[in-house]
């Protein structure tokens, strides 16, 4: 027989009583099994906790560890990340993804710089109103670094609560989301909601796997309706399926002595303000565009392998297309453009796809 964990442990009794609340068993079982030494773990900065959990959205640990060491060592504080300008922040951010975070973030840094005189606020209503940080979050950041009870509700808290209450339906749907959040609220202990909110983080990445979770570690198993029902697999509910809609583009990689033209994106949409590769329609005349956009000569060279990237609302198919640069007038220099050495790509702001896509040629 397998050995119990003291957080499912039961005093002995006669009758069969109800177990013992939900909330302390994650939180018995949160101090014997769940993560103690992730770096931003214990601290009350509030600046640390709101960083980590910023980069936390949409990205696991494991990948943000190292981002986090780094950009805390470029900007310890709020007041260095508000005066270093977006790009420097960006530079630091590239190969995270999801940039739009990084443009939030900076400007939450400025708000906090601004109108709350430097000092991270303390009060959820104020930190939910901050760039990028919505109700989940704040509820996170408000117990990491100030004990504050509050409910969290991320992609892996839907997972446990769904399967734990049984709720069906996609939990992006509105319905299914307030129900939720309603059983989020109910759950919440009196005290020790640091390591009860930890618990559910790490109930979720460890335990409660979207994919053969490991109901025999699990602190709440004995009464989870899913598991009751043999519905796991079909909990939570997948997003009702859409066909994401396609898109290609050709990037160019213009180069010219080992370097390759870079134009910087606009500062909305896909890839907001990072430097990438000039892009035009996979049918349009290279040739005559480098002509007419830059008045340069260029020469075709073959085609590059095409690459597929998803995003959230759509993938996009990038032909690469080489070209070798004959002339580049004076008068095509401009802000916005810049010819990046290849041996340094590797520290440049750049969409992840194409960082790879410039690596391999530098090394090719
Ligand atoms: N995911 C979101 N926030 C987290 C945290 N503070 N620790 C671990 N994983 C997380």
């Amino acid at each position: 027989m397998k050995r119990a964990h003291a957080a499912d442990r039961e005093p002995p009794r006669t009758t069969r009583a109800a177990p013992r609340p939900f909330a302390s068993r994650l939180i018995a079982w949160q101090k014997e099994r769940g993560r103690h030494d992730l770096p931003w773990q214990h601290t009350r900065d509030a600046y640390r906790v709101w960083l980590s959990e910023i980069m936390l959205q949409q990205t696991q640990v494991a990948t943000v560890i190292p981002y986090y060491r780094r950009f805390l060592a470029a900007f310890p504080d709020v007041a260095s990340l508000a005066a270093a300008p977006v790009e420097r922040m960006l530079e630091l951010w590239s190969g995270l993804g999801y940039y739009r975070r990084a443009h939030l973030a900076h400007r939450a840094a400025k708000t906090i710089v601004d109108e709350h005189g430097g000092a991270f606020p303390r009060d959820v209503a104020a930190i939910a109103a901050l760039p990028g940080i919505g109700r989940s979050t704040a509820a996170a950041i408000a117990a990491f670094a100030f004990g504050a009870r509050g409910a969290i509700l991320d992609g892996n808290v839907k997972r446990v609560l769904a399967r734990h209450a049984g709720i069906a339906g996609f939990p992006g749907d509105t319905k299914v989301e307030r129900a939720l959040w309603q059983r989020a609220e109910s759950l919440l202990p009196e005290d020790d909601i640091e390591t009860y909110t930890q618990a559910l983080m790490d109930l979720g990445a460890t335990v409660c796997l979207r994919q053969s979770p490991r109901c025999d570690a699990c602190p709440v198993a004995r009464d989870c309706v899913a598991r009751r029902d043999g519905r796991i697999g079909a909990l939570p509910a997948p997003r009702p399926k859409r066909e994401l809609p396609l898109r290609a583009v050709s990037v160019l990689l213009l180069e010219r002595h080992n370097e390759v033209l870079l134009e910087k994106r606009p500062a909305i949409g896909v890839w907001a303000g990072l430097w990438s590769l000039p892009e035009l329609a996979p049918d349009a005349d290279v040739v005559a565009h480098c002509k007419a956009r830059f008045a340069a000569d260029v020469a075709l060279e073959s085609p590059l392998p095409a690459i597929e990237h998803g995003f959230t609302h759509f993938r996009l198919t990038l032909h690469p297309q080489p070209c070798a640069v004959h002339t580049w007038p004076r008068r095509a220099e401009e802000p916005g453009l810049l010819w990046l050495p290849l041996a340094e790509v590797a520290g440049a702001a750049l969409p992840a796809p194409i960082k790879k896509l410039l690596r391999q040629r530098a090394t090719a």
